[in-house]
Order: structure tokens, then sequence, then C-alpha cells
């Protein structure tokens, strides 16, 4: 009896499932937030959320859901997707509607992967840096993380995925990168597809960012890929239509060897009953819309001044960064002897009322002092963030 009150008395703990489960890139603003209640003023650089730094969202999104609202689309979806948008899907992948299925953002997508295709201690390669919740998703299914690495240029060095390939499950490749701001060539995605098919390892495709490469020449993964290697792709509202708050993604299969992978995530759609419909019907509409390509060219236009912006206000200062051509991040080393650890820098940063992410949440960084910044503020922003923290450099 005694012991019953005692145990009461207890606050009631998370599972340990829980102590694998992290999102660097949201876990540092309850600091922030510390921060700001006493009074100071912060600079977000830490999220890659477009519409916060006044990019508008494609305008037939927004059109479309009103006019959803009195469409007879209040009841669940299906699962997998509604129909339409599946369609529409799949005359971009080139593929069959069956293999497309619409996910809540790819960040559901991407939990599906893990979740159907990596089992215990199987070997998934990511790249070094990568995208966190790459990393959380691998701890919580129980995988084998392995990394490979870019070259100076931020391209995939291909001579290290070949030591690292044999083996693996799968290969996640992320492009145009975050948190590098990478932009992968025809050449090195070539020579990174034949060595998956070498080894027979598919590859999960990010392309979060696909549209958003603003020099160099954008690439098309499909056609690279198809009937080389089994691969699926993925890529949402969020980043290339600047409507993250839509919760609106999709994946698609290419290749045969996906039948009951696809049942799976069959199962996992159905679990989750379905995706918000208005969305889906205005994915259809914003996907296909004609106007898109001026859209595109407009924001393309705005992120290389914002880019050049933030090369000419860091430039003088001890940072280094491969130059980012896509996205709208940069990974950045300190080459001040003065920081050992990156989360000792970015809470110092944070004093100084900047909110930066440390490179280590995008995966161990040994050479050096790491942290990630967007550079989607007005140049002004950028220009005072980056004199705050010269002072602790
Ligand atoms: C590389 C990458 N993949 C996936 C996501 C998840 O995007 P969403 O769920 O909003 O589609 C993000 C978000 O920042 C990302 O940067």
């Amino acid at each position: 009896m005694l012991h019953l009150k005692l145990k009461r008395k207890l606050p009631y703990r998370p599972t340990e499932r829980m102590n694998v489960v992290s999102y660097p890139i949201r876990d540092i603003v309850m600091e922030a937030k510390r921060e700001e209640a006493k009074g100071k003023q912060m600079i977000y650089l830490n999220i890659g959320d477009p519409p916060l730094y006044g990019f508008r969202p494609f305008g037939a999104i927004a059109e479309r859901v009103k006019r959803a609202l009195d469409e007879n689309c209040q009841g669940y979806a299906p699962s997998e997707g509604d129909e339409q948008l599946r369609a529409a899907v799949a005359q971009i992948e080139k593929c069959s509607p069956d293999d497309v299925f619409i996910v809540a953002g790819l960040t559901e997508g991407i939990d599906f992967f893990f979740h159907a295709f990596i089992g215990f201690g199987e070997k998934v390669l990511l790249p070094n840096p990568a995208y966190p919740l790459y990393l959380s998703k691998a701890k919580q299914f129980e995988g084998d993380t392995v990394f490979y690495r870019h070259d100076g240029d931020g391209q995939i060095d291909v001579a290290n995925l070949a030591k690292k390939i044999e083996g693996a499950k799968a290969m996640v490749i992320i492009n145009p990168n975050n948190p590098l701001g990478a932009v992968y060539s025809e050449k090195n995605l070539s020579d990174v597809v034949h060595l998956c098919a070498e080894y027979d390892v598919p590859i999960f495709y990010d392309g979060s960012y696909d549209q958003l490469v603003f020099e160099g020449k954008p690439v098309d993964f499909r056609k690279i890929a198809r009937r080389k290697v089994p691969f699926i792709y993925g890529s949402s509202l969020s980043k290339c239509f600047n409507y993250p708050g839509a919760r609106l993604g999709w994946v698609a299969f290419h290749g045969d060897k996906w039948e009951e992978v696809k049942n799976a995530f069959f199962l996992l759609c159905n679990q989750r009953l379905s995706v918000n419909w208005e969305y889906q019907k205005a994915a259809s509409a914003a996907i296909t819309d004609p106007s898109y390509p001026a859209y595109l060219a407009d924001i393309k236009g705005k992120l290389l001044e914002r880019r050049n912006a933030f090369i000419r206000i860091t430039r003088k200062m001890p940072l280094t960064y491969p130059v980012p051509n896509g996205a709208f991040y940069a990974f950045i080393k300190i080459e001040s002897k003065k920081w050992k650890k990156d989360l000792e820098f970015v809470r110092a940063a944070l004093h100084q009322g900047v909110v930066f992410v440390p490179g280590s949440g995008f995966g161990r960084q040994e050479d050096g002092v790491y942290f990630r910044t967007t550079f989607l503020p007005e140049p002004d922003v950028i220009e005072a963030a980056f004199s705050r923290i010269g002072k602790i450099l």
C-alpha cells in the first residue's frame, strides 16, 4: 500500500524510446524563447520557413483551398491520397498514379520510409551533414547509420561512398542539400547511380528543394536514375511553393522492386486515415498551374540576391562554407580558434540575440566547429545578425 502511495507521487516519465527523438532545428527555440522572455530581441536564423521572412506562398494554393471548402471534401480523403493529385504527381514523375502516395509533408514520407524499409541493424547511408530528421528516424527505427562525405566543392565524394556502400539497405540523397546548399552535378549523381546499381542499393531522393537552384544547371534525378536503379522521389509544397503550413507532400516509387514496400506504405497511410483534403486539391492546382514558372523565377531571383548579400556580409569574418547554389542555407565552419564546441558557440550566439543550429545536429563533424544558418531574411537582418556574432568570433 505504502509502495503504491509513494509511486503515485512520482512524476510520469516518457518511454525509453524518447531518448532518440530530437529535432535540433526547433529544440534550440526553447532556449531562445527563454532569452526573449528576459527582454532580448532575437533574430531567428535557425529555420527554413520562407513565409516567416516575407516569401509569399504560390497564390494558386490559397485560392484553391477556399474553393475546396465549399466542395464535398469534408470527409476523410482516400488514405493514399486524392486521386486527382496522385495522377498529377504521376505526370511529373512519369510513373503510374499507383506508385504515388500523398503524405503530410515530406516529413511523414521520411517517417514512413524508415518505418517500412529500415529494420534493426540495417545499414542506411546518409550524407554528412544531413537534415536532422534522417538521423533521428534512423535511430528510432534502429537502423545503422553510415555517413558518406562531400568533397571540397560540396559534391558527393564517390570514392568515399564506394568504400561504404557494400551491404547498405538504402542510400539517402538530399539535393539541393540541406544544410550545405550544395547542388550535385549531373555527372556526380550519375556516378552515384552507377555505384548504387552495382551494389543493388535503392535511393531515397529528397527533392524538397529541387526547383530552388539559383546558380548552375538544375538536374532531373529521375532522368538520371530511371531504369538504372530503384528509387523513391519525395517532395512537397513546403519549400518550392513556399507553403510549409500546408503540410502536404508526396513520394513516388520508381522501379519494379517496390511492390511489398508500397503495400507497407498503404498500411501506414490507412493507419493515419488521410491528409487534409483541401490542401490536396490545392496541390493539384499548384503543380499544374501554368503561372508557376514565372513565380519560381521571381523567387529564385530573390534567393540569389539574398545569397549574394550573405556572402558579402560574411566575407571578412573567420567563417568558411561551400558557396550555396540552391535551397537557402549555409553550413558554416568557424575558423577562429576561440570555439571548441558548437553548442557553446550557438549558446553564446543566443546571448547575442541570434539563433543558429549547431553543426552536430546534422551529424558528427569531426574536423571543426560548425553551425547552420538560413539566408532567407532581408540583407539588413542578416547584417544585423552577423554583426552581433562578429563580437564573439
Ligand atoms: C531536406 C528536407 N527534407 C524534408 C523536410 C520536411 O519538409 P516538409 O515536411 O515540410 O515537406 C525538410 C524541411 O525543412 C528538409 O529540409
